[in-house]
């Protein structure tokens, strides 16, 4: 049983065209990059694959690329793209499932891993790419920094996009680390539709502690895929943790 929000046929069949900024090449192009360079020679493994907006240009680059993905709807998508043999897929937990074999790569990709709402869930997913990896693979996350330092007192709600055809806010609970993210969107025939999604947010040293739980040691952490440096101002992160070579079976 998982905390997250299932994706339905609807929410799936929407998704490239709701998402089409980060299908945009200068958004993809640079995450492919990046982790076909960890990749290397060896297989790689995506948490909550969707509909292989970053799995299928990896695997055009020659990478042999498995997912594991919750909505089934999600999937179907991903069929219309790539078969099971190209992109084979195991529907299923990140927290939880398992793919065979072993890869020099896991990775989840745009805050996929805050779907997952309870703290005991991200950490047996950070135990579950652990597990996945072979000695000296790499685990990586994309994720934004929680946007609380934007709230002045008294403000529950930050907005992320203002324009005329979405609106989209965030609104966050201190106390238990849950958040919602709310669309409004305006549609060709001039209705509005609703759509929300939760998470749980964490900070990077949340994670590197997750991490540290799993077995992995943090190597590098910058803003983007393009590698700008992180500071305290960064509003996203790109965290690569490492298996030690010298690790014996998780
Ligand atoms: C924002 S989409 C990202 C999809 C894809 N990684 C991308 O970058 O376009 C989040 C995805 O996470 C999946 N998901 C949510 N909870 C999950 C879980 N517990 N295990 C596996 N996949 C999950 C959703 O079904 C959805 O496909």
């Amino acid at each position: 049983m998982t905390s997250s929000d299932l994706w339905d046929e609807d929410a799936a069949a929407r998704y490239d065209t709701t998402s089409a900024e980060m299908f945009a090449p200068h958004v993809l192009d640079p995450a492919v990059d990046f982790l076909a360079r960890l990749a290397g020679a060896g297989p790689a493994l995506e948490f909550a694959i969707g509909t292989g907006r970053v799995a299928v240009p990896l695997a055009a680059r020659g990478v042999r690329v498995s997912g594991i993905e919750l909505s089934q709807p999600m999937v179907d998508q991903l069929r219309r793209k790539v078969s099971a043999e190209e992109v084979p897929v195991v529907v299923g937990d990140m927290a939880t499932a398992t793919v065979s074999g072993e890869f020099s790569l896991v990775y989840v990709a745009w805050n996929s891993i805050g779907n997952l709402r309870t703290q005991d869930e991200q950490v047996r997913c950070f135990q579950n790419a652990a597990r996945h990896l072979v000695p000296g693979g790499r685990f990586v996350i994309e994720l934004w920094v929680p946007g609380i330092r934007r709230f002045p007192p008294g403000q529950s709600a930050v907005p992320f996009a203002v324009t005329d055809r979405h609106v989209g806010f965030d609104t966050y609970d201190m106390v238990t680390q849950q958040g919602t993210s709310h669309h409004y969107r305006r549609l060709d025939d001039g209705t509005t539709r609703y759509g929300a999604s939760n998470f749980r947010y964490i900070w990077p040293a949340e994670c590197d502690l997750m991490a540290r739980l799993a077995g992995l040691v943090l190597e590098q952490r910058v803003a983007d895929w393009a590698q700008t440096p992180f500071t305290s101002d960064s509003e996203s992160h790109i965290s690569v943790w490492r298996k030690p070579m010298d690790s014996v079976g998780s």
